[in-house]
This record gives structure tokens, sequence and C-alpha cells, in this order.
């Protein structure tokens, strides 16, 4: 399955794109090596987002791109650790069985990005505008969902505890409101799911540090990518703008 170009939404970015840096790192590193790195790197946008499409083939090819793209050339030793991490978060997205599988390696990998940034004392300043309520309706219902992604996306990459703090949260309040749509079967798996949906929001909230926190986010967006890919067609955001 690939994106359907005509159900491209105004899905905010999970990744801030490309990103000019300073600091300790480039200090002593070939300042255009680290931001080379960082612009590879924002192809995790693409990875998510075709994991929450339930686009398994999108989503591998994705995470293989930045394993095989990840390269130490310019970067200091400290570095190394933190890129090894990457790539196996990236390979394991790239060579996982199913969606879960992939799912759980995106997690990884959002994980890694805060993992050196905290580990190299470069934590990052993340911040989002409030969720806006839109009328009830599914299509408000996921933009909500969108939101709560990215916020815990970015929880995952400062690290920032507010940010996942706030990103769980928001998971718990999201409006369940039954919906009725021509198609029965569907309405019905998107109540449940919706459901299933706040109750990992109460296992989001319990995550207290990083190694959980990636777990719930893998579980997260396997959750949005298997109702979508169920729906027979590629529901959700396309390629990030
Ligand atoms: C190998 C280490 C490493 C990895 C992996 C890494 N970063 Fe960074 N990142 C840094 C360093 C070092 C800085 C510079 C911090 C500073 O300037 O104070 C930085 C800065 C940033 C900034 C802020 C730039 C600015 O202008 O202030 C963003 C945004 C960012 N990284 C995003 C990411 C994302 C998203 C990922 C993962 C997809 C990621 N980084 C992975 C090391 C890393
Ligand atoms: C139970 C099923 C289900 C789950 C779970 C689900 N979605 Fe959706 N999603 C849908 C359906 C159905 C649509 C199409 C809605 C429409 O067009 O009215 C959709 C559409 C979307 C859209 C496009 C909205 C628009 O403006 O057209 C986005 C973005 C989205 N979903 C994000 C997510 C995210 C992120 C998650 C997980 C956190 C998620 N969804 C979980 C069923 C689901």
């Amino acid at each position: 399955m690939h994106s359907s170009s005509n159900r491209r939404v105004g899905f905010i970015g999970i990744v801030v794109g490309v990103v000019a840096v300073a600091g300790v790192l480039s200090a002593q590193a070939d300042k255009q090596a680290v931001t080379k790195m960082h612009e590879h790197l924002s192809q995790v946008t693409t990875l998510d987002y075709a994991v929450i499409r339930g686009d398994v083939d999108d989503a591998k090819a994705a995470a293989k791109a930045i394993a095989d793209g990840m390269s130490m050339a310019g970067l200091p030793p400290a570095a190394e650790k933190y890129l090894a991490e990457v790539r196996t978060a990236a390979n394991a997205a790239a060579t996982g069985a199913d969606l879960k599988a992939v799912a759980a390696g995106a997690g990884a990998l959002q994980a890694a990005c805060g993992n050196c940034h905290a580990g190299l004392g470069h934590s990052l300043t993340v911040s989002m505008d409030a969720l806006k309520e839109g009328a009830p309706s599914t299509r408000n219902r996921m933009r909500e969902h969108a939101w709560s992604v990215e916020a815990l996306a970015k929880g995952l990459q400062g690290p920032s505890d507010d940010l996942w703090k706030n990103g769980a949260n928001s998971m718990k309040k999201a409006r369940v409101i039954k919906v009725q749509l021509k198609d029965p079967q569907l309405s019905a798996e998107i109540n449940t799911a919706e459901e299933q949906f706040r109750a990992l929001g109460d296992k989001a909230r319990d995550a207290k540090d990083q190694a959980a926190r990636t777990t719930v986010y893998g579980e997260i967006l396997n959750t949005c990518g298997h109702c979508h890919s169920l729906q027979g067609r590629v529901f959700g955001p396309a390629a990030p703008k």
C-alpha cells in the first residue's frame, strides 16, 4: 500500500526539520557533519507517518534509508555510541516482520535522538502550540491523536518530561464520542480502538523513564497504523510536506 495523495493533511511535523547545530559536539566536530546527520535523521518523520498510515513497506524503506545513511564522518568519538543506537533502531524497523515490529523500531529511533542529546549534555528545549479542540468529528479526533503523538515524539527527542506528560494527558482526555458511520463495522472498530487508545494513555502516563516510554510510543504508532490499514485504504498523514 502506498500513500494516497488525496489524504494529505495538516498533520504537524513530528520532527523539527533541518537543524542548525552549535554546542559541544559541533565544537569538537565538523559542524557540517552534525548538520548533515540531522538532515538525514529528519527522515524519522517519514518513517513515523508511514507507520501511522499502516504502510509497512514505506516505513521499512524510510528506516533502511536512515540505517544506510548514518555516518561517523566528521563526528567526534563520543557520538559513536549514540549513532550505533540510531543504526540498531533503524535496522530493527527496516527488517521488522510486521507493523508492530516496525513500530517498535520507529519508537527506539525517536528515543535515540533524546539519548544522544542527554548523553552529550545537550537536551533540547522543545515546545508545542496547545491543542486546539475542534467540533466533535472523527477527523478532529484524529487531529487530536496526531497532536498527542507529536508531543510524545518530542518528549522522547528532547528528551522532555513535560512534553511527554502533556502527550500522555492529552491521550487520556481524548474525546470518545461514539461515531456512527455508514459502515457499522467501521464505526464499531473505531469506537473500540478509541477506548484502547485512552487506555494506552494510562500506560504512557505511567511510563517514567525513556526506556519504558520508548516501548509505549511504539505501541501507540502500531495502534494508529493497525486501524488505518484495516480500513483497506491508507488513512492518515501522507509524507511530510
Ligand atoms: C549522535 C548524537 C545525536 C543524535 C543521534 C541526534 N542529535 Fe540532535 N543534536 C545533537 C547535538 C550535539 C545537538 C546540539 C545541541 C546544541 O546546540 O546545544 C543537537 C541539536 C538538535 C536540535 C536543536 C537544534 C538547534 O538549532 O537548537 C534538534 C531539533 C535536534 N537535535 C533534533 C534531533 C532529532 C529529531 C534527532 C533524532 C531523529 C536527533 N536530533 C538525533 C546530537 C544528536
Ligand atoms: C480505530 C481506527 C483508527 C485509529 C486507532 C486511528 N485512526 Fe486515524 N483515522 C481513522 C479513520 C477512519 C480516518 C478517516 C477519517 C475521515 O476522513 O473522516 C482517520 C484519519 C486520520 C488522519 C487524517 C485526518 C484528516 O484530517 O483527514 C490522521 C492525521 C490520523 N487519522 C491520525 C491518527 C493517529 C496519529 C492515530 C494514532 C494515535 C490514529 N489516527 C488512530 C481511523 C483510526
